[in-house]
């Protein structure tokens, strides 16, 4: 029976690794990590994470092939396989600090797979990294004098969170990279063989490491260069009088563009996009690729643009002034399906409100207390917490709609227009709710990139 280790039990290593045990009852896979707290929480009734069909999944397996344990050492002796998945946030301090990968969790972790291994083993890289990092791990874990030999592979993950379980169990594509030697070849053909038991062989793609390494920071640069080409649109719709929705449907339906991604949002968060384009930015910079690293970047400058032009119109419209108006946001969360706030955009637009002296009311079915966290040394009693919509916008003047959770599509507007303060304001950063009804109801509705609904 081969023996599977996952070290760091976070949104990718937990759901991943619940995953591959169940779908391999002839492997054993363990997930160990420094947070005791978080593995007690892996194997009691209350998940550490939220994710969409991920608590029937661990249910079945626990405790018969998959274990979490905060004992690292003897686990990484027992171990065929590791799987590295502990954070790699961006710089905050330093050389490329607001852009280079902050490694010192995965270097700490290599050292520990070096301390404590007695036999040879395979090394996988599930956490983004910049682009040659196998050859600094294989260094660290080659030179070691013990004899043992170690194998590194690159295995990024495609998940994204609230749909990750629908992500493993049916992915596009798993993309392994590893040498082109024979240890390297064996290796490979050793993770092909643990995917191959879900998943059809021509979806798993074999790549050379560097390739595997820079294909996942394209990816996530490709896509987050998506919302931020549509939500520049938007901000042309919004002064032209066209419709970014029907503008997306008009391009969207051109195959060779495609409708995904390219839905106009308050800008895009999560823990992936804006980190992974930062390295790619620093990437180019110390290969001298200047003008490559500006086109990048300004993904990212997009984004923060998007967020600031929200608020901006938010203040514009009632009346250039929110001092001491209650807002009720509604929405935390990056996106819907998931309690994760990493870089949600409703933290710099909470920010900027607060700054400009309103009263938020902030309001999320699985995101209040992660809210809590983010705005923790912002918020000195102008913030309050409601995880029930109807109590977050009572008395309050306006409403924004930040995270698209279907439950605001099916609210009893009336009820909540009546308890709001008049001229009452909608401004839907989704565009997930239905305008003219609305406006039909009284409110002044703002949806993003289209025409005002407004009755002053
Ligand atoms: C992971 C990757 O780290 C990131 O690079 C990738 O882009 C997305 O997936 P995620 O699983 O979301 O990130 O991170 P997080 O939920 O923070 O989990 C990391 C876990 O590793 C934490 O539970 C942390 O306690 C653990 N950890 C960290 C260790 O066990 N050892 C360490 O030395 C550092
Ligand atoms: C992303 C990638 O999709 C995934 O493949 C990778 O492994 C990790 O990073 P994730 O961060 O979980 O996944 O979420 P994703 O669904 O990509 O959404 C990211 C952000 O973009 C969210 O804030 C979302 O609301 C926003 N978004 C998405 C838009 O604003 N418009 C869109 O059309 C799509």
């Amino acid at each position: 029976m081969k023996t599977i280790l996952c070290i760091g039990a976070g949104y990718v290593g937990g759901p991943t690794m619940a995953v591959i045990a169940k779908q391999c009852p002839d492997c054993r896979v363990v997930v160990v990590d420094i947070n005791a707290e978080r593995i007690s929480q892996w194997q009691s009734e209350t998940l550490p994470i939220y994710e969409p069909g991920l608590t029937e999944i661990v249910h079945d397996v626990v405790n018969k092939n998959l274990f979490f344990s905060t004992e690292i050492g003897e686990n990484i002796e027992k171990a065929d396989i590791i799987f590295v998945s502990v954070n790699t946030p961006t710089k905050t301090f330093g050389e490329g600090a607001g852009r280079a990968a902050d490694l010192q969790y995965w270097e700490k972790t290599a050292r520990q797979i070096l301390t404590h291994s007695k036999s040879d083993k395979i090394v996988v890289e599930k956490s983004t990294l910049p682009v040659r990092t196998a050859q600094a791990m294989e260094r660290i874990l080659n030179n070691g004098g013990n004899g043992v030999h170690f194998e590194v592979l690159s295995n990024p993950e495609f998940l994204a969170e609230g749909t990750a379980i629908r992500d493993l169990l049916h992915p596009d594509r798993i993309l392994i990279g590893g040498h082109d030697t024979e240890t390297g070849r064996n290796a490979v053909q050793s993770l092909v063989d643990i995917y191959a038991h879900w998943i059809p062989r021509e979806r798993i793609l074999t790549t050379n490491l560097w390739s595997s390494e820079l294909s996942k920071l394209v990816a996530n640069a490709f896509l987050a260069q998506r919302i931020s080409s549509i939500n520049s649109v938007s901000a042309i719709c919004e002064a032209t009088e066209a419709d970014v929705t029907e503008v997306s449907a008009a391009i969207g339906s051109d195959s060779r563009i495609g409708n995904k991604f390219i839905h106009a949002s308050v800008g895009f968060g999560g823990s992936c996009f804006q980190k992974d384009i930062l390295n790619l930015v620093y990437l180019c910079e110390h290969y001298g690729l200047t003008e490559i690293a500006d086109y990048w970047h300004q993904v990212v400058l997009m984004n923060h643009y998007q967020k600031r032009r929200f608020v901006n119109r938010m203040i514009k419209t009632m009346f250039n002034t929110v001092v001491d108006k209650r807002i009720a946001i509604f929405g935390f969360a990056f996106k819907a399906n998931t309690g994760d706030t990493r870089e949600s955009p409703a933290i710099a637009i909470c920010k900027q409100l607060l700054e400009e002296r309103a009263h938020l009311i902030v309001s999320d079915p699985k995101a209040i207390d992660n809210a809590r966290r983010e705005l923790g040394d912002v918020a000195d009693g102008t913030v309050d917490y409601e995880v029930d919509p109807y109590v977050a916008a009572a008395d309050a003047h306006a409403i924004a709609i930040v995270t698209e959770w279907q439950q605001y599509q099916s609210l009893d507007y009336e009820r909540i227009y009546k308890a709001m303060v008049k001229p009452a304001f909608i401004f839907d950063g989704r565009n997930i709710l239905d305008h003219k009804a609305l406006h039909a109801i009284g409110f002044n509705v703002y949806p993003l990139g289209k025409p005002e609904l407004a009755h002053l």
